[in-house]
């Protein structure tokens, strides 16, 4: 079913008033910076389904979801939205709420099913030249995100990020993408949020592929995925730029740490929180000096060498792998969901298992006061993004940012006032950030456009601006408030506080 219903023009009283104050708390309609663009994302392995279709091979993910109790839905990402099939109405939304640009991924089996660059599927790769031709032809930009955490499982049955061959493999399928997508995408991501795929997925057992190697396996994969990434720039910018003329860069998840009180004990528990969350990735590719953030290197050192282990567990680069991995990204990618709250006297030897990633950061982060939904990580703090954002201005010359994802989760419902709420106080503070602070910008991406596969959690956890029916298999979504109220934010560029939410029933 794909029924348009009409959509009323939204006519806004507009009352500019300029912000010019530090604190913008009073509520006043905010214009939107003119270059600021606005855009909606998702992922592959979250959103298309079709997980054998033509000559796909599995990816970790795939293989992880069938492994009783890893999903607490017990879902996979074959029951999602089947955007693989249905990729022209996920443009229709698109182009119904306005956006600037679609931010999506490639996934990695899909294009090469042997993870090797020996053999391309045509089915594949063309696929996403489909979803690019479309939604160009539908003046919506594509952001194309290299990956987004679905690796070939043959890659991972090699060790995956854990093996440093992955930065050839990686910068092989990267040279694919441009050769097929490059004349039309301008934009392009090497690797989504860098921690979550590494830590969650090599030292805890929560993500795919599951290898529980605490404290090791995580920070081997840690470096080797930021050779990789590195690789992968360099290849675009000696061979690809010159003629693509496109930009490229990396995404960091950015959520916010700090102490959980002003004792400098909680200040510097914040401040090692955050070196570890962030620094740790935008540290090698952003600082002057380069390299892994000191309080890291000298965390981890001191805590293996008491444990007896001959050397850190924290992989060293060599001096010449600092100087290459050095200014790699064209902008910092920014997502960012929530903030977590550090006490010093939060760690007790044993708390954590050792040797683990928890150990080394040695504090434990919880939500302080503010109060928490059903999907925590999406705790309303909104003074947070503006603190993160400058963190990043501050700490590497203000380079461009854009904000690759934002958004908030739930168990559903259409009338999604709490998102609009989320959505409404984290643009004040960006713009409070762009305005007042002088952060430079550029984008701003709702996660997401529509209810998808959320990890280990399934199905059940809800992000979507629009509501998919899972039990219809068409797969219809449906507007929620929230997408209405993202269709006038673009519309009017402009930030309403009082927006009265409203629905109408408008399907897909
Ligand atoms: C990831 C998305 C995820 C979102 C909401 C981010 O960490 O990039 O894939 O769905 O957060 O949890």
């Amino acid at each position: 079913m794909r029924a348009l219903c009409c959509i009323l023009a939204v006519a806004f009283a507009v009352t500019l008033v300029a912000a010019s104050t530090a604190d913008n708390s009073a509520a006043v309609m905010r214009k939107l910076p003119e270059n600021l663009k606005l855009g909606a994302a998702t992922a592959s392995f979250q959103v298309e389904g079709a997980w054998d279709a033509a000559d796909k091979s599995e990816s970790i993910w795939d293989t992880f979801c069938r492994i009783p109790g890893n999903i607490k839905d017990g879902t996979d990402g074959n029951d999602t939205c089947k955007s693989y099939e249905f990729y022209q109405r996920d443009i229709e939304m698109l182009k119904f709420l306005g956006v600037d640009f679609y931010r999506f991924s490639v996934s990695w089996p899909r294009v090469l099913p042997n993870g090797f660059a020996n053999k391309i599927s045509e089915d594949g790769i063309g696929y996403y030249s489909r979803l690019v031709d479309e939604l160009l032809a539908n003046g919506i930009e594509p952001v194309v995100t290299i990956y987004h955490w679905d690796l070939p499982q043959n890659l991972q049955d090699l060790g995956g990020w854990a093996n440093p061959l992955i930065a050839d493999w990686f910068e092989d399928y990267a040279r694919v993408l441009f050769d097929a997508l490059g004349d039309r995408v301008k934009t392009w991501v090497t690797l989504n949020e860098p921690k979550q795929f590494a830590v969650f997925g090599y030292g805890m057992a929560f993500c795919a592929p599951n290898i529980v190697s605490a404290g090791i396996g995580d920070y081997m994969a840690i470096k080797n995925l930021m050779v990789a990434h590195a690789r992968v720039w360099h290849l675009y910018d000696k061979e690809y730029r010159p003629t693509q003329k496109g930009t490229i860069g990396i995404v960091i998840a950015t959520d916010y740490r700090e102490g959980a009180s002003d004792s400098p004990e909680d200040i510097e528990a914040g401040k090692i929180a955050f070196d570890f969350e962030v620094g740790l990735y935008s540290h090698p590719i952003f600082s002057t000096t380069g390299g892994f953030p000191e309080s890291v290197v000298k965390r981890i050192a001191e805590r293996s060498a008491q444990q007896g282990f001959p050397r850190s567990r924290l992989p060293e680069f060599t001096p010449e792998e600092i100087e290459y991995i050095k200014g790699t990204s064209d902008f910092f990618g920014f997502n960012h969901y929530s903030t977590l709250f550090y006490a010093a006297d939060s760690y007790k030897p044993g708390i954590f298992d050792i040797p683990s990633y928890n150990d080394d950061l040695g504090a434990v982060g919880t939500y302080g006061s503010y109060a928490t939904t059903s999907v925590p990580h999406t705790t309303k703090i909104p003074g947070g993004i503006r603190k993160a954002l400058n963190w990043v201005k501050d700490s590497y010359n203000n380079p461009e940012i854009m904000i690759f994802e934002n958004g908030f989760g739930n168990l559903g419902g259409n009338n999604d006032i709490d998102r609009i709420d989320y959505y409404l106080a984290y643009l004040d503070a960006v713009l409070d950030a762009i305005e007042v602070d002088g952060c430079n910008i550029t984008r701003y991406t709702a996660w997401s456009l529509m209810d998808n596969f959320e990890w280990n959690s399934g199905l059940s956890v809800k992000f979507g601006l629009f509501e998919v029916d899972y039990n219809d298999d068409k797969r219809t979504r449906t507007a929620r408030a929230s997408a209405l109220w993202f269709k006038d934010l673009i519309a009017t560029r402009t930030l309403d506080p009082d927006y009265e939410p409203r629905l109408e029933e408008i399907k897909f």
